[in-house]
């Protein structure tokens, strides 16, 4: 039996391998299977990245044409996923609608004596192809709209904003859309996708491991982030109030939302992309909240530094996601679920990877409650107040 906590949040450990993708914390670096995301984000589509994760190697031209028109035709949803979707109260949270929506899509496939569902490259393309589609068919129906077809002659990142914004994006706004999807596809051993291993580690299909890993990317310490962000920008209205800002949330006791990480420690490369995007698409828009961003950065950057004197606390992936992915014209309420429509591919990758190297994950915990006693008859035990005293001997806490 485990005598003590190794380190609480299994900071710094290594709990397996991956050819996927690499994060050097240090370096500030992040590839996806040797490639740097500084090359892949301005030259390559979101379908070249899944390629490259599921079979290892980019696309030839030919290659990456079959494969895209082979995602496409993967789009559609079964009819048994649209009814329930329709069937979702209009104000529930966009990532509560997604979890369910990825569930309902094994419903209709055959599955095996144990129940799972056959787990493949196939059946991950077309978990990748639908993901996009559900989180469309959710931005349109709680606006009481009905869900838009896919087309088949956009790629995948150009498809989604035409499913959700009906109407075919600028070649600007494809390319902010189609370069976000590119880095966020996938980022090694993330809490979502370390939730999809353990899942898949038990055997459980791709459908539960991704469910699972939906799930966890729901917390604001994770995929919720974004969307906390552009409260911030929302609340800071004016650049010059960012630095007032962030005092009083440090004063609070509170994380500047979109800061930090805990594996980079120096900025988030893929901050620096999508800061790019942001200010391409926001003087398109000829919105404020790039500017304000970059005002909420730099003051977070000079207080906390100020506050937290030998900490480096940088902007995360999240940070410019938020400015971004208003001009583009999604609800903040949805960023997460776009952040999911990209990671979906990592996800799937290394679940399948999962279960081409399975070891059962279960780790040990350092037991820290009551010694062995004997059992109270239930005449014996007092009365506990638990309504007014939830700090009884035992409560969990
Ligand atoms: N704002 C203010 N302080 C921050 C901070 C932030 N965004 N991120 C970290 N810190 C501080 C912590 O308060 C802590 O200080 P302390 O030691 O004085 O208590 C220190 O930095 C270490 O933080 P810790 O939570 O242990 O680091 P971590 O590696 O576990 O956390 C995050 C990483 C991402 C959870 C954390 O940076 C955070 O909460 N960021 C905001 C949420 C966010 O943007 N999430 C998306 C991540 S991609």
């Amino acid at each position: 039996m485990a005598s003590q906590v190794v380190n609480p949040g299994l900071e710094g450990i290594v709990v397996g391998e991956t050819v996927l993708s690499n994060v050097e914390g240090e370096l500030g670096r992040l590839t996806y299977r040797g490639y740097d995301i500084h090359e892949l984000a301005p030259s390559v589509t979101y379908e070249e990245v899944v390629h490259l994760l599921f079979y290892g190697v980019l696309p030839s031209q030919s290659e990456l044409d079959a494969f895209a028109a082979k995602l496409a035709g993967l789009r559609t949803l079964p009819p048994t996923t649209l009814e329930i979707l329709r069937a979702i109260p209009r104000d529930a949270w966009p990532m509560d609608v997604l979890r369910t929506g990825i569930s309902t899509l094994s419903h209709v496939l055959p599955h095996q004596p144990s129940g799972a569902h056959v787990s493949d490259v196939d059946a991950a393309l077309g978990l990748v192809a639908k993901t996009a589609t559900i989180v469309a068919a959710w931005n349109r129906l709680r606006r009481g709209l009905e869900p838009l077809a896919p087309r088949a002659d956009l790629r995948h990142a150009a498809n989604f904003y035409a499913m959700c914004a009906d109407r075919t994006p600028t070649a600007e706004q494809a390319k902010a859309l189609d370069a976000y999807f590119v880095l966020l596809a996938d980022h090694s051993y993330n809490a979502s996708t370390f939730s999809a291993r353990v899942t898949a580690s038990t055997n459980a299909d791709l459908w539960c491991s991704i469910t699972a890993a939906v799930a966890t990317l729901t917390g604001e310490l994770h995929g919720g982030a974004p969307s906390q962000v552009m409260d911030t920008l929302e609340a800071i209205q004016t650049p010059d109030r960012a630095e007032q800002y962030v005092r009083d949330v440090l004063a609070r006791g509170k994380r500047v939302m979109g800061m930090g990480h805990r594996e980079y420690k120096v900025r988030d490369p893929r901050a620096a992309e999508l800061d790019r995007n942001a200010k391409e698409v926001g003087v398109q828009t000829g919105s404020q909240w790039y500017e304000l961003a970059v005002a909420l950065e730099q003051a977070a950057n000079k207080v906390l530094q100020e506050e937290k004197p030998g900490k480096r606390i940088y902007a995360n992936v999240d940070f410019y996601t938020a400015p971004l992915l208003a001009d583009l014209g999604w609800p903040k309420d949805e960023f997460t679920c776009v952040f999911a429509c990209s990671r979906v591919a990592g996800w799937s990758a290394h679940v399948l990877e999962q279960y081409a190297h399975n070891r059962l994950i279960r780790p040990q915990a350092a037991y820290v409650g009551p010694a062995v006693h004997a059992l109270e008859p239930i005449t014996e035990r007092p009365p506990h107040d638990l309504a007014t005293n939830g700090t009884a001997a035992g409560a969990v806490r």
